[in-house]
């Protein structure tokens, strides 16, 4: 097969390390990929938003599959964009229709999908400008701290949680009347602060069956112990160790099966992956948010231990046969830590030549903002390397991948020493 993917990160060059191992994969093409794609794939310098030029491409290619990376894609329609045109109607494209995609897209629809579904969540009520003042009243009926969310995608800006009344009512007028987010905050979902630990669970699913990949937790912030700016996350674990076999079940029973069911009573046409972020509260499970793409760096940690082979499990999903599939999971725990450019998530240079690549030794190196200058690997991103390592628990994988960064030079390179910390 011919396969064609779209996106840019270290979840491509992840997806993209393992769609290769299969044997049903013949040439792949990543577009627009990084230096790391650039060295086992063909990189297509084109957006994957660009939906007439990724049509001209995959009908130039004999494209038999488009596997999409990213969320923007997804909820800018590309899975009906394919569906709909007869000339490629017939190449599947794993991820979920706009409608689906809506999960993530849009705040208010994912919390009407749970709340429909009974799925375990929590308590809300959403706001528009015509409803700014009613909002501020529900806000007192609730404790701090509050937790506001623009409707629509902000580039992981769009959560505030503040401890303050007056600010979090200042804010919901910033959001609503001033479109401090533009168009994604003209609703605003406010909600009950959920107090626990957070991590995700991973699901594929054909839109009628489904198979649990790995949980994973990252860690979001820049600076050590969970401090400072939120960023696209600094590094992750999998398997999650307290999400032990009983936790497991209250997930599956709780959340994922009542999430697929949804999707067979509402027709949602979906075969991709869903990437459900859970806070565990007590000992139960609930649901933060839904996206509909894998996680970054999240990926980096799953996907390395799916034993089975990627590509047969994205036909099945397009087959919807995802129950017939052989699905196996390496028991061996995996860490990844990301190496970010010194200044990230505000301003940063690019253009830094990467070292030691060649170094390494027992560990994976994922590129994410990278690109090639001549023959060298350049920093082309906020965040550049995810160092992803096995280990028999999380620590001894970690300990590999930090030995290995060790090895791993570029100018204001900037690295979280305490990822797992909090395990
Ligand atoms: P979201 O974009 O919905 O995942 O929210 C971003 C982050 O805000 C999450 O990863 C959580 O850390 C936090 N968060 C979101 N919703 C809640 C909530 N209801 N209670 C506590 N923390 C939350
Ligand atoms: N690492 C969080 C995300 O991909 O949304």
């Amino acid at each position: 097969m011919n396969i064609l993917l779209l996106g840019s990160g270290g979840r491509e060059h992840a997806l993209a390390h393992k769609m290769l191992q299969s044997p049903l994969c013949n040439t792949l093409f990543v577009a627009p990929g990084n230096a790391g794609t650039a060295a086992i794939a063909n990189n297509v310098n084109i957006s994957p938003t660009d939906f007439e030029a990724v049509k001209k491409l995959a009908l130039q290619e004999n494209i038999n599959m488009v596997v999409v990376g990213p969320e923007d894609p997804l909820v800018k329609g590309v899975y009906d964009f394919f569906k709909n045109d007869a000339q490629i109607s017939n190449i599947p494209v794993i991820g979920p229709s706009q409608y689906g995609a809506q999960l993530e897209g849009s705040k208010e629809f994912a919390k009407k999908f749970l709340v429909k579904n009974n799925i375990p969540t929590a308590a809300y009520e959403s706001f528009t400008k015509e409803t700014v003042e009613q909002g501020c009243k529900f806000l007192e009926t609730l404790k701090a701290p509050y937790v506001l969310k623009a409707d629509g995608l902000a580039a992981g800006k769009g959560v505030l949680i503040l401890q303050d009344l007056a600010e979090a009512q200042q804010e919901l007028r910033n959001m609503l009347v001033d479109e401090k987010f533009g168009q994604a905050s003209t609703k605003v979902v406010i909600e009950e602060f959920l107090d626990g630990i957070e991590l995700s669970c991973f699901v594929l699913t054909d839109g009628k069956s489904y198979k649990l990949l790995p949980t994973a937790k990252d860690y979001k912030r820049i600076g050590e112990g969970d401090k400072g700016l939120n960023t696209g996350g600094m590094g992750a674990v999998s398997p999650v160790p307290f999400a032990d076999a009983e936790f497991m079940q209250k997930i599956e029973e709780r959340i994922v099966k009542p999430t697929i069911q949804g999707f067979v009573n509402d027709n949602i046409d979906y075969k991709g992956f869903v990437f459900i972020g859970l806070i565990k509260v007590g000992n139960d499970p609930f649901v933060i948010e839904y996206n509909v793409r894998m996680g970054d760096p999240e990926t980096e940690v799953v996907i390395p231990r799916l034993k089975s082979d990627l590509v047969e499990v994205f036909n099945a999903m397009a087959n919807q046969t995802l129950d017939t599939v052989d699905f196996e999971i390496d028991s061996r725990s995996a860490a990844t830590v990301m190496l970010v450019s010194g200044g990230y998530p505000e301003d940063y240079e690019k253009g830094k030549v990467i070292t030691g690549l060649d170094a390494v030794e027992g560990s994976i190196v994922f590129h994410a903002g990278t690109t090639l200058s001549g023959t060298d690997a350049v920093t082309s991103g906020g965040r550049v390397l995810a160092v992803t390592s096995y280990g028999e628990d999380f620590k001894e994988a970690i300990k590999k991948s930090y030995q290995n960064i060790d090895k791993l030079h570029f100018d204001k390179m900037y690295y979280r020493k305490d990822i797992g910390f909090d395990l």
